[in-house]
C-alpha cells in the first residue's frame, strides 16, 4: 500500500528511545526518581516511548588531555554511543547554585566533544530542586542546549520544590506525590508529540531530497 511507505507512518511506526540523564549523583536522588517514575508511566501508559536511564556517575571530568588520536576513554565512548543512539532525551537536573549541576554540565561536555552527539533531537527538562524548583537551572540547560543545537518543548514547564510539604519523594527518592505523576506524564507526551514531528519533518525532507535527486537523473 502507497501509504504505509510515507515518512509519517514510518515515524508513528518507530519506538522513541528516551536518553534519560540525572544530574544528581546522590543515592536517594528525587531527581533520579523521577526518571524511574517516567520509565514507569512509559511502561504502563504511553505507547511507542521507552525511557533507558543513562548513568553517568563513570565518567571522569572533562579533560581534552583524555583524548587520544580522536578518541575517549571507554566510559566516554559508551556513554556518546548511548547518546547518539536515542531518539531525544529527558533531562531531570537538581539545581545547583542558580545553575546546572556539574555532573549533568560535564556530560554535556563530553557529548558536544566533535562530532558532536545529541545534535538535531528533541528534548524536556525536569527538575526536583529547592526553593526555586529548579527554573534557574532549566533555563541555563536551554541555553547551553542551543549550541549544541538540541530542540526543546517549551510546554508543560514541570518545576518540583522537592522539600516543600506535602512529602513529594520518599527517602529512596522515589516519586509518591500523584499530581507531579500526572504532571510528569503531561511533559512526556508533549516530548513524545515534539520528537516524532521532528522526525517525520527529518524523513520528508530526506524522502523529498532523494525525489528531487531521481527526478534529476543522479
Ligand atoms: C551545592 C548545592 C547547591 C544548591 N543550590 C540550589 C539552588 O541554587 N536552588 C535550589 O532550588 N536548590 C539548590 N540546592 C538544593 C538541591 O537542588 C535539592 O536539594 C535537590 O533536591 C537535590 O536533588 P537530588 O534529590 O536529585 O539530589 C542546592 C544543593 C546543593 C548540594
Amino acid at each position: 500500500m502507497e501509504g504505509s511507505t510515507a515518512p509519517e507512518a514510518k515515524a508513528k511506526a518507530a519506538v522513541l528511545r528516551v536518553a534519560a540523564i540525572s544530574g544528581s549523583l546522590r543515592r536517594g536522588s528525587a531527581n533520579t526518581g523521577l526518571i524511574r517514575a517516567a520509565k514507569e508511566i512509559c511502561e504502563e501508559s504511553i505507547p511507542g516511548m521507552v525511557i533507558d536511564h543513562v548513568d553517568i556517575s563513570g565518567l571522569p571530568l572533562l579533560n581534552t588531555d583524555l583524548e587520544v588520536d580522536g578518541g575517549f576513554p571507554p566510559a566516554v565512548e559508551a556513554f556518546r554511543a548511548k547518546v547518539r543512539a536515542a531518539d531525544c532525551f529527558l533531562f531531570a537536573n537538581p539545581e545547583y547554585n542558580y545553575s546546572i549541576s556539574g555532573p549533568l554540565k560535564n556530560a554535556l561536555d563530553w557529548g558536544s566533544r566533535p562530532p558532536n552527539c545529541w545534535a538535531d533531537r528533541a528534548a524536556a527538562i525536569l527538575s526536583a530542586s529547592g526553593g526555586s524548583g529548579g527554573s534557574r537551572s532549566q533555563y541555563h540547560i536551554r541555553q547551553v542546549g542551543v549550541f549544541l543545537d538540541i530542540h526543546f518543548i517549551n510546554k508543560p514547564e514541570l518545576f518540583i520544590r522537592a522539600h516543600q510539604p506535602p512529602k513529594k519523594f520518599d527517602s529512596d527518592g522515589n516519586l509518591i506525590d500523584p499530581e507531579i505523576r500526572e504532571e510528569l506524564k503531561n511533559v512526556l507526551l508533549s516530548l513524545q508529540a515534539f520528537a516524532l514531528r521532528l522526525q517525520c519533518k527529518a524523513s520528508a525532507s530526506e524522502h523529498a531530497a532523494m525525489s528531487s535527486s531521481s527526478d534529476k537523473g543522479d
